[in-house]
């Protein structure tokens, strides 16, 4: 089917739905240019949390659309391709994590939105990468912080804040393969260009970035920068926002292969089908969702 049949197809089945489209900023560009609201994780969750539509179809991975029916669950979540998850929020269950909460009986459990519901059921507070900082900022000084499931997020936030903190053995198997070098090389090749990398990269990376920011921290920094050019270490799909938004800069993508597959997956042929046959509906049963609905709403309390 051609895209403009598809793509009026979308807009015309969004209006009988009263349906909002969010899409991630990592997603393929026909699916950012054809959302109603793209951004980083943190505003997709408030916009999920805010919107008065009556289905929210989220393109995005699992566990977006997943905190989406968490903060919305009169809500419709439609997520085009139930295949779409994030590794990394596989690499800890609730199971594994409950052990550790045993180990460390006084710690107070933050969980990045990379998690699964039965996991932030768990968790005292959520985060984003856009929020890290200032929700471990928030816990009492004196108390230990277990850190799910990102060891380079917990990292960052560990030399930002200065506090000891109890990291998971996780990362986002895209971003911890850009290596020091690749980065080092294209400095070479641009030497006026910022480095500015997302904090899911290993930490020697970041220890060599101008800056290190979310997805929307990154566009922000982009826009009120003097420079032109940026070498830009995370996911490529962002770069289509970045062109769009400053079409006078100039971006270099910090690998050659810099794709999350799982973002990759949805497209307009599905997107139009999940409207159609609305599918996938995401559910999250009781008390996991109210327990971790807690996690998230304290999130969203705090400022980015
Ligand atoms: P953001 O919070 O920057 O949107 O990142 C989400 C993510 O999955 C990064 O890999
Ligand atoms: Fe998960 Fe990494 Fe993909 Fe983000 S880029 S969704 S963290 S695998």
């Amino acid at each position: 089917m051609s895209n403009k049949y598809l793509l009026d197809y979308i807009e015309r089945r969004k209006q009988e739905l009263n349906a909002v489209i969010l899409a991630h900023f990592y997603q393929p560009p026909e699916i950012q240019d054809v959302a109603d609201i793209v951004g980083d994780s943190l505003q997709l969750a408030r916009q999920a949390a805010e919107t008065d539509a009556q289905v929210i179809v989220f393109c995005g991975v699992h566990f977006m659309a997943e905190s989406a029916k968490i903060l919305s669950p009169d809500k419709t979540v439609l997520l085009p391709e139930l295949q779409a998850g994030c590794p990394m929020a596989d690499m800890v269950t609730a199971d594994k994590l409950r052990e550790m909460k045993q180990q460390y009986p006084d710690a107070a459990v933050v969980c990045y939105v990379n998690t699964s519901a039965e996991v932030k059921a768990e968790c005292d507070i959520s985060c984003t990468s856009s929020n890290a900082v200032n929700v471990v900022k928030s816990i009492p000084a004196d108390q230990p912080i277990i850190f799910v499931p990102d060891r380079n997020l917990g990292a960052y936030i560990q030399g930002q804040t200065g506090r000891q903190m109890i990291l998971w053995e996780g990362c986002c198997p895209i971003h911890d393969q850009l290596t020091r070098l690749e980065i080092e090389d294209l400095k070479k090749q641009h030497p006026e260009a910022l480095i500015v990398v997302h904090p899911e990269v290993p930490p020697e990376v970041a220890d060599i970035a101008d800056a290190v920011r979310s997805t929307a921290g990154i566009l922000k920094y982009v826009q009120n920068s003097p420079a032109q050019e940026f070498i830009i270490g995370t996911e490529e799909g962002f770069l289509h926002t970045l062109q769009k938004n400053c079409p006078d800069k100039t971006f270099y993508l910090g690998r050659k292969e810099f794709i999350c597959p799982d973002m990759k997956l949805i497209n307009l042929q599905s997107l139009a089908d999940s409207m159609e046959k609305m599918q996938y509906q995401i559910e999250v049963p009781e008390p996991i969702r109210s327990k971790a609905r807690i996690a998230l709403d304290r999130m969203l309390a705090i400022a980015p």
